[in-house]
């Protein structure tokens, strides 16, 4: 026998023997806990976004079955871009092997093992360095004590007159638990005060919705968001004078509860190299139009972009839909008739929208395009239609209505760019 082989064959055994030990054993505090505090954790404990903690063995015991269906039909952790099309920076997905350990773990009697006094850190969501400028929503806000979701606008002012660049956004919920999601948006036309506190239902909302914004889209948050931030020497221009828009979704409540959120800015502090552009597909480029759900139908559209006319480098892509959104995927096709994957979204769900960002720079070369696709399900089958009997539904920015969006973020593409790994280490 070789050498080498015999080195295969002896860690081999030893890997081997290693896996039946822990599986012999297999407990809460050498192999579960870790788990949980890495993968649900930032959610689940008190005053987040998880409806209860998970923090310690009770936590998880009392609730064991709920716990494996959620784990193995991977609805928890929350995550909707599918792996097999492509892997994403801020991915938050369970692997199989950690899938299958708390499976068993829990078929076999939850074992607590040897308690470890030792806490285990939780991933952190937020920067530790002050931001540059903080927007607070003005005044503290009275969520509706009510069986539904509520859905608002809010205007904040954010008085910079010169020109900036954005190296880092966050969004910090006031309220944890009950702030669904929230998108941001800039307007640099300073027409938009009168949005402040409306609610979507409100008429007035379509009036709003015909100003054409500096950014549709500047960052989408839901529980468990990292920041948006980008690469070193890369910032995202913000108008000078120009005013943050949040659209925020609340959850319902049952009983009297505030909400002041905050947005975090964090510019560059040297001249940017490169900025970074948006590339938009909307409703307009759709090639088989019109942009209309008819009752009782399932819908399908595709929308496709111009001709890139140079290489690009992508950071991020966000889809945007609402409630009848059912499937999205976007690739670029090159001009030798490659594909590009950028997303896929098998089983779109409103509440966990969210910008994704790549694990590197994406190159998009020159003479490629864009196409997005996607399907809606405007039928009694689809739960979170909010019309029974269904209705005929149009565009527009209220959550009655659809949108059908593709946001991507890219700077020009340099050399070697795709070979540049982001980090996730945020200080
Ligand atoms: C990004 C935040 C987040 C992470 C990470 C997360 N959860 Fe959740 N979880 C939530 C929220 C919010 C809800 C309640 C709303 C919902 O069910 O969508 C929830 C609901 C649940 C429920 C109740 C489901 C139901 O139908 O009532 C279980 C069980 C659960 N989570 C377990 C886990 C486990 C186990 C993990 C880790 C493997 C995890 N969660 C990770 C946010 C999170």
């Amino acid at each position: 026998m070789l050498n080498s082989e015999k080195v295969i064959i002896s860690s081999l055994w030893l890997i081997m023997s290693c896996y039946s030990a822990s599986s012999q054993n297999l407990n809460y505090f050498e192999h579960i806990r870790p788990i949980i505090y890495e993968n649900c954790v930032p959610c689940h404990q008190p005053g987040q976004a998880g409806p209860f903690s998970l923090l310690s063995y009770d936590d998880i015991t009392i609730r064991s079955k709920m716990i494996q269906y959620v784990v193995r039909h991977r609805y928890m952790p929350p995550w909707q871009a599918d792996p097999d099309y492509r892997h994403f920076l801020n991915e938050r997905l369970l692997t199989d092997a950690e899938i299958d350990l708390i499976t068993e773990w829990i078929s076999t009697g939850m074992n607590e093992g040897n308690k470890t006094k030792e806490s285990l850190p939780v991933k952190r969501l937020y920067y530790r360095t002050v931001p540059d400028l903080t927007l607070t929503m003005a005044e503290s806000y009275d969520i509706p004590n009510s069986n539904t979701d509520d859905f608002r606008f809010f205007h904040l002012p954010m008085d910079i007159n010169e020109l900036r660049y954005l190296r880092a956004i966050e969004f910090m919920p006031g309220n944890r638990r009950y702030v669904h999601h929230s998108r941001m948006m800039v307007d640099s036309t300073q027409n938009m005060s009168g949005i402040d506190g409306m609610s979507e239902f409100d008429p007035k909302v379509s009036e709003f919705q015909k100003t054409p914004l500096a950014d549709e889209f500047l960052y989408g948050w839901v529980p468990g968001s990292f920041p948006l931030f980008f690469p070193d020497g890369v910032g995202k221009r913000l108008e000078p004078n120009a005013d943050l828009i949040l659209n925020i979704h609340y959850s319902p409540t049952g009983r009297n509860q505030k909400d002041q959120s905050t947005v975090n800015f964090y510019f560059t502090n040297k001249p940017v190299k490169r900025e970074v552009k948006t590339l938009i597909l909307r409703e307009n480029d759709i090639i088989n139009q019109p942009f209309y759900l008819p009752a009782n139908q399932i819908s399908n559209f595709t929308m496709k972009s111009e001709v890139l006319e140079k290489d690009i480098s992508m950071i991020s892509v966000m889809p945007h839909m609402h409630f009848l959104g059912k499937y999205f995927e976007s690739y670029a096709v090159t001009a030798n008739s490659d594909t590009i994957p950028l997303i896929r979204i098998n089983d779109w769900d409103f509440n966990w929208q969210t910008m994704y960002q790549f694990t590197h720079y994406l190159k998009i070369p020159e003479g490629s395009v864009i196409y997005a696709k996607a399907r809606y399900d405007n039928t009694i089958n689809n739960p979170m239609n909010q019309f029974i009997p269904p209705k005929n539904i149009g565009y527009g920015w209220r959550t009655v209505s659809e949108m059908m969006n593709l946001i991507c973020y890219y700077v020009d593409y340099k050399k070697r760019d795709e070979r540049h790994y982001f980090s996730t280490d945020i200080d």
